[in-house]
């Protein structure tokens, strides 16, 4: 009797070998543990875009090799203490994926519909970090959103302190140009109104899209918002004051990135935007 069961199991065990080998040459995706598997799309070197590779996190540490680190930049944003990752350099996935440097910037799209974007200037400057884990400390509470892959700013380097350094949750990375991603914000009051549109594509498009771009977890600033009356800019001043403060209970405190004069500039900015979509509508 026991030897029976022995041998099933025997015989079990080589059929999923066999299957697993099977699988194994059909594409670099095994099941991960959780399941979960993320999407990388190369730089364009056609007309047509690359087709994308479906990656776990586990081969994506064997590919680009990976180490723990901690992060005082991710600490200070989150209001933790001691956080440690494990981490994969976004670097050297750059390298892997567009040696020839055909792209300027990589777009990270997230499973709860933001989206991130970083030059590859920036990622190489600051020698940003892609978390494939995430440890925090038990006496904090981690919000909904704080999953890998999660952008992480090394302990040596000064990367300017924005939401910006910050994307979590993110499926899926896109190699892209700059100037092409932007080309619609630009020309839509980039170029009137500077400061604003820099503290805004710097910290708030990854959640509010504007003009067809940028993230929709955030409402519609536009639809709801009258930015040429003090009225609609004092209830927006209000609103995000209440919203985005450090108490944020779900980990949204943008506040602590913008000043009150960017606050300002970003209103600024979103007025013009505002005429210009509908002085097209009108043409
Ligand atoms: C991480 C995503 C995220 C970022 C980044 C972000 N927001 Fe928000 N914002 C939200 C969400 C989510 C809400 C709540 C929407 C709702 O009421 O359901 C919100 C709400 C708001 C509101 C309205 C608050 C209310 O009472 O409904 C304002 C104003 C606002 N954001 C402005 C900004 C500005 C300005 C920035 C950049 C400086 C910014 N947000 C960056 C996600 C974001």
């Amino acid at each position: 009797m026991k030897q029976i069961i022995c041998r099933r199991f025997k015989l079990k065990i080589s059929f999923l070998l066999v299957l697993g080998i099977f699988w194994g040459c059909s594409g670099p995706v095994n099941a991960s543990e959780d399941g979960v598997v993320y999407q990388i799309i190369g730089p364009k070197i056609s007309e047509e875009s690359s087709t994308p590779s479906r990656w776990t996190l586990e081969q994506l540490e064997a590919r680009a090799g990976s180490k723990e680190i901690s992060s005082l930049y991710f600490d200070r944003a989150l209001g933790y203490q001691g956080s440690r990752f494990r981490v994969i350099s976004f670097a050297v996935l750059v390298n892997l994926f567009d040696a020839e440097g055909r792209s300027d910037a990589v777009l990270l799209n997230c499973f709860d519909d933001y989206q991130g974007i970083l030059s590859i200037a920036d990622i190489q400057r600051y020698d940003i970090q892609l978390a494939t884990r995430i440890v925090i400390g038990p006496e904090f509470k981690k919000p909904d959103w704080l999953n890998p892959l999660l952008v992480i700013v090394p302990d040596n380097k000064r990367a300017p302190f924005q939401e910006r350094y910050l994307t979590a949750n993110i499926r899926e990375l896109k190699f892209t140009r700059l100037k092409a991603y932007y080309a619609p914000l630009r020309e839509a009051g980039g170029a009137s109104s500077l400061t604003g549109y820099s503290a805004f594509k710097d910290n708030c498009l990854f959640c509010h899209s504007l003009m067809g771009i940028g993230g929709n977890k955030g409402i519609r600033l536009l639809e709801s918002y009258d930015f040429s009356r003090r009225d609609g800019k004092n209830r927006f001043k209000k609103d995000f004051a209440a919203f985005h403060h450090k108490d944020n209970a779900d980990k949204q405190n943008v506040e602590q990135f913008v000043s009150e004069s960017q606050l300002e500039a970003i209103m600024d900015f979103l007025r013009l935007v505002n005429d210009f979509a509908i002085n097209s509508m009108n043409q």
